[in-house]
């Protein structure tokens, strides 16, 4: 099998039109403004009505990475849709291709958790590094506030939601210049919106579950220790793999959970605080969204520019995480 590259030609992004701030949060719990901001950097979410839907935010993002990229839908062999809130549990990846009207990919979906955009960029390199695919989208969304119980301060004041997608594109130069995935399904109690099966009988004899996913739960210290210690460790793995000094980074671009976070990460590298990406004082914690999300806004402000290098970092439930070295543009 040939070993080709790939390059990212395209970014977009979509939020819900309806804002949440902080001080708004003190009418559900009892938390405040204050406290949200200094130990998250959160100021406000964005928040999808009962009428919008995953899939609509998904598409619209994803347009925009196809009109960046200059290509056409039905140029799209593969799409890829990295959520752990589908509209339907059957999988969404199908709606977003029907809508775009790509016609000639196959569209399937990802779940991952906070990690998924990582999860699914490397995902679809690897059917464009061997030859398979030409052109491939990748869009992450998710809608964590239908699952996030409003009256628990602990995880309430964290999330919102929003997507981002983006399209990349065989190329002779290969811009995903290193990467390491990785999970441990034995701290998968930290942080769950878990299925809770209640026993209905059929007939005498055969019972069978019948329940619902429950509100997520979190153990807010052991993913922060958890994703200050990997997330340095698969970072230094995949700089090594890409054969470059964490000096070399343009940008450092972590999945936006908390600013304290970013800055123990950045800390931990020895990153200068101007080369980390935030924008989650705008948007909370959009899970699966939060990287294409952050990464687009950038690219837009002309802040990332072609040939920059990006060290991104996703972590989350599963427990999963995994870090991309790649290059913006051809
Ligand atoms: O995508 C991955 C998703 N998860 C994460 O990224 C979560 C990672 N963890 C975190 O970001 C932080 O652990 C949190 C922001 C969730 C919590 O921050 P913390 O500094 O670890 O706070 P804590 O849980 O130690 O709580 C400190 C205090 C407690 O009170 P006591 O026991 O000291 O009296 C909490 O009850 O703050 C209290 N507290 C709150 N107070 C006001 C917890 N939540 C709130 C709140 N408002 N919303």
């Amino acid at each position: 099998m040939q070993n080709l590259g790939i390059a990212m030609t395209g970014s977009g992004s979509a939020a819900p039109a309806t804002f949440l701030d902080n001080q708004a949060l003190t009418e559900l719990v009892e938390t405040s403004d204050e406290w949200i901001t200094t130990r998250t950097g959160i100021r406000q979410r964005r928040l999808a009505k009962a009428s919008e839907t995953m899939t609509e935010l998904a598409t619209a993002a994803s347009r925009q990475a196809i009109a960046m990229s200059g290509i056409d839908p039905q140029d799209l062999d593969l799409i890829l849709l990295a959520t752990s809130t589908p509209d339907d549990l059957f999988g969404s990846a199908c709606q977003i291709q029907a809508q775009l009207g790509a016609t000639k990919a196959v569209a399937f979906d990802l779940t991952a958790a906070c990690s998924g955009f990582v999860f699914g960029f490397v995902t679809a390199a690897q059917y464009l590094k061997t030859g398979v695919y030409q052109n491939a989208l990748i869009v992450a969304a998710d809608v964590l506030s239908r699952w996030v119980d409003w009256q628990d301060r602990r995880t309430c004041i964290l999330f919102g939601d929003g997507a981002g997608a983006v399209v990349i594109q065989a190329n002779e130069k290969d811009c995903l210049l290193g990467f390491e995935i990785r999970s441990d399904g034995t701290q998968n109690n930290c942080l769950n919106l878990a299925y809770a099966s209640e026993p209905a009988e059929l007939i005498q004899g055969v019972n069978v579950g019948k329940g619902n996913f429950q509100p997520i739960t979190m153990n807010g210290k052991e993913i922060y220790r958890f994703a200050v210690q990997k997330v340095p460790e698969v970072i230094d793995k995949a700089l090594f793999r890409a054969n470059l000094s964490v000096d070399q980074i343009d940008w450092l671009l972590l999945h936006q959970a908390n600013q304290r976070i970013l800055d123990a990460v950045a800390q931990r590298l020895n990153i200068p605080e101007h080369k980390v990406i935030s924008n989650l004082a705008n948007y909370g914690n959009t899970s699966a969204a939060s990287i294409p999300l952050a990464l687009d806004e950038a690219v837009r402000q002309s802040k990332i520019k072609t040939g920059d290098i990006i060290a991104t970092s996703g972590f989350g439930a599963g427990l999963t995480w995994g870090a991309a070295i790649f290059q913006w543009g051809r």
